[in-house]
């Protein structure tokens, strides 16, 4: 209703901004970085583990995309992700020290609960979830668990849900960094400090809606885009090109940039947007080559960067700047410009936001 949506025109809109409080909420009980934040037992869970599996679907997949450079570069344990439907039939090895973890906004998504049930059945008893709905199915099966505080998501395509995911990850990377000494007291000091940030970081994020406006009124009249990233912000490009996709019923594709000369590079033109998501860290460098070479072929480039990312605006480039550097932390920051630019793509051709066609909040049949 008109109350319950206050100044917002959609649900989706209302629950992007909301995300400060959703992540301010998922942290207020994180006093530390400890172990018992996923539950008793987690301590042991967490120690014994020599490897993480993760499961998911939709964008709980891409979490669990950006959760694998976490954990590997804080904690130094091998991560695997897996879309949950492909995993729970494959013939995978099973490893029995594996932390299975299972992520899901509703927890009752039919394929992630059959693979984590099926990754059990191969003898894998350490599984632990990370969901938004405390009396949901896959919460109930598993006593090891984070519980994030988006509050009830009522889009179908998930914004506040999986900036929550990002946070409750972050935090299991540094639980089994901890766990294996890479985490001292300093450390997890400043840690805690970034992550306590985030919500006014995200705010400035949010302040650029009228940008990220002007530019989806141009993204409205195309049928195609493309989104790029490197590394820890390839999950992010994934996560923009769904988000397109779902909502504004544009065709969007996300490749790692350094790709694009594989493939999608043939299909540049000036009617398909290339969307890049270029922080100033070590591999901007390396985007930056991949963008001129669309640049070249007549692409039009819009840009999300850093105040010190040094992209320069030209004819065919065009460039909104995050106020703020946020080392690991940054694709949750990257992720809510994503989520604005679809919104308003979508808003501008005139879709139905909240219920997209064909698709469901959770998909609870196979
Ligand atoms: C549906 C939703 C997506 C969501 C996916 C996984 O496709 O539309 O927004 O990411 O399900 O849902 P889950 O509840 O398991 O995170």
């Amino acid at each position: 209703s008109a109350v319950e949506l206050g100044p917002y025109r959609h649900y989706m809109q209302k629950e992007i901004f909301e995300q400060p409080r959703a992540v301010a909420d998922t942290l207020a009980d994180v006093l530390g970085i400890m172990p018992e934040l996923f539950g008793d037992g987690a301590y042991q869970a967490l120690r014994q583990t020599g490897r993480v599996l993760i499961l998911a679907c939709g964008s709980s997949y891409y979490a669990g995309l950006t959760a694998k450079y976490w954990i590997e570069s804080l904690a130094r344990v091998p991560v695997e992700v897996e879309i949950a439907s492909e995993y729970r039939y494959r013939d995978s090895i099973p490893h029995p020290d594996t932390l299975v973890v299972a992520i899901s906004q509703s927890g009752e998504t039919a394929d992630t609960l059959a693979a984590l049930r099926f990754a059990r059945e191969q003898g894998m008893p350490l599984n632990l979830a990370i969901c938004n709905v405390a009396t949901s199915a896959l919460v109930r099966e598993c006593p090891l668990h984070f519980l994030t505080r988006a509050g009830m998501e009522i889009g179908v395509a998930s914004t506040k849900g999986f900036t929550t995911q990002l946070v409750a990850l972050y935090l299991l990377a540094l639980c089994l960094a901890q766990g294996r000494g890479r985490l001292d007291d300093q450390a997890e000091l400043q840690q805690l400090k970034a992550l306590r940030h985030l919500p006014k970081a995200m705010g400035a994020v949010l302040a650029l809606e009228p940008q990220i406006i002007a530019w989806a009124e141009r993204f409205a009249g195309k049928e195609h885009a493309l989104f790029l990233g490197r590394g820890l912000h390839y999950p992010v490009a994934l996560e923009g090109a769904l988000k397109l996709k779902e909502i504004s019923y544009i065709h969007a594709e996300a490749y790692p940039a350094g790709e694009l000369k594989h493939g999608p590079l043939a299909l540049v033109s000036e009617d398909m947007p290339v969307v890049a998501v270029a922080p100033n860290d070590k591999l901007l460098e390396k985007l930056k080559s991949n963008l001129h070479e669309v640049g070249a072929r007549g692409g039009q480039l819009y840009v999300f960067c850093d105040r010190d990312s040094a992209i320069e605006p030209a004819d065919n480039i065009s460039a909104i700047r995050l106020t703020e550097h946020y080392g690991a932390l940054s694709p949750i920051l990257y992720t809510l410009a994503m989520q604005l630019l679809a919104y308003h793509t979508a808003v501008a051709r005139g879709t139905d936001i909240d219920k997209p066609r064909n698709l469901a909040k959770s998909v609870t049949v196979e």
